[in-house]
């Protein structure tokens, strides 16, 4: 199938656009702009776009079981009400102001996934962690020595989890125990040449394939499950920073960018929300069951 140009559905100069997520409930796409503290929601039905200011950084969301959404904030897991109400849930590192959340995901039990970076993304490596929120929101540290914790995803029979560390260009795979939630037997799948981007977020199609935003390299590269490369979408927006299927049959991949530190004469699209439709389908998304 021949690659479509990619179409720019929001345009909007997104800081850090990221976490698309797919919400079936309401046939919208959430995303958000984690230190424009921004939660953004997309219906694809009638074109608009609409923004809650969060007043916090947020590096992902997902939608709640229990109504609204949880965030992965710069202090730690929120919950946002339907009503606009916002509460700490529990901190994450909470007294670190030099750290903050930042990607995240929901696995098939309807735990939230999240994890930490520094502010300061040329400073010392390794201080952050990734956690997990468990439905009785318990905070797990699942994997420590993480530097800028990124895209998380699983295979489509939950044996493997797929995890991005972005500053050591690779994107790595566990073994997954899905009725414990936990992880081992890290390796490295992917390595990702810096001449690309940075590998950042990411999702796992229904076949199992795995799509990965390069940040700084403009373009969603694919990968089979072995990690062999198969197809590279480029795109006219350097800072591409994830991607998450949605539309009514999960057709379209919905594709965040970043405007930081990028003029907009240089880029006057960037941080702008685009998608296009591969040819393939997305795997149904997780609610936090919490
Ligand atoms: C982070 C950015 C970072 C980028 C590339 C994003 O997930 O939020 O701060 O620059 O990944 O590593
Ligand atoms: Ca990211």
């Amino acid at each position: 199938m021949k690659p479509e140009v990619p179409e720019l559905v929001v345009k909007m100069r997104a800081e850090v656009g990221e976490g698309p997520i797919w919400d079936p409930k309401t046939q919208t796409l959430v995303w958000v702009d984690i230190t424009g503290s921004a939660i953004h929601r997309y219906d694809p039905a009638t074109g608009q776009n609409t923004t809650i200011q969060t007043g916090v950084h947020v590096g992902a969301v997902a939608v709640r079981a229990s109504g609204g959404l949880v965030l992965a904030a710069e202090d730690g897991f929120r919950g946002l009400d339907l009503d606009g109400t916002q509460s700490l849930l529990v901190g994450v590192e909470h007294d670190n102001t030099a750290m903050r959340m930042n990607d995240g995901k929901c696995d098939r039990r309807g735990r939230f996934w999240a994890g930490t970076m520094a502010y300061d993304e040329a400073g010392p490596s390794g201080l952050g962690s990734l956690y997990r929120l468990d439905p009785d929101l318990q905070v797990v540290q699942m994997v420590e020595g993480v530097s800028i914790s990124n895209g998380i995803d699983w295979s489509p029979d939950d044996c493997l989890m797929y995890f991005i560390d972005s500053r050591s260009q690779t994107v790595d795979v566990f073994d997954f125990d899905l009725d414990t939630g936990s992880v081992q037997n890290r390796r490295t799948l992917i390595e990702v040449d810096a001449a690309i981007g940075l590998p950042d977020g990411m999702t796992v199609d229904a076949q199992g394939d795995l799509w990965v935003a390069m940040w700084g390299g403009a373009r969603i590269a694919c990968y089979a499950p072995d990690g062999t490369p198969r197809e590279v979408f480029r795109f006219p927006v350097s800072q591409t920073s994830s991607c998450g299927f949605g539309g009514s049959g999960l057709e379209d991949l919905y594709v965040t960018t970043a405007a930081r530190g990028i003029s907009e004469a240089a880029e006057p699209d960037a941080g702008s929300l685009y998608r296009f439709t591969p040819g393939v389908t997305g795997q149904m998304p997780n609610e936090f069951a919490g």
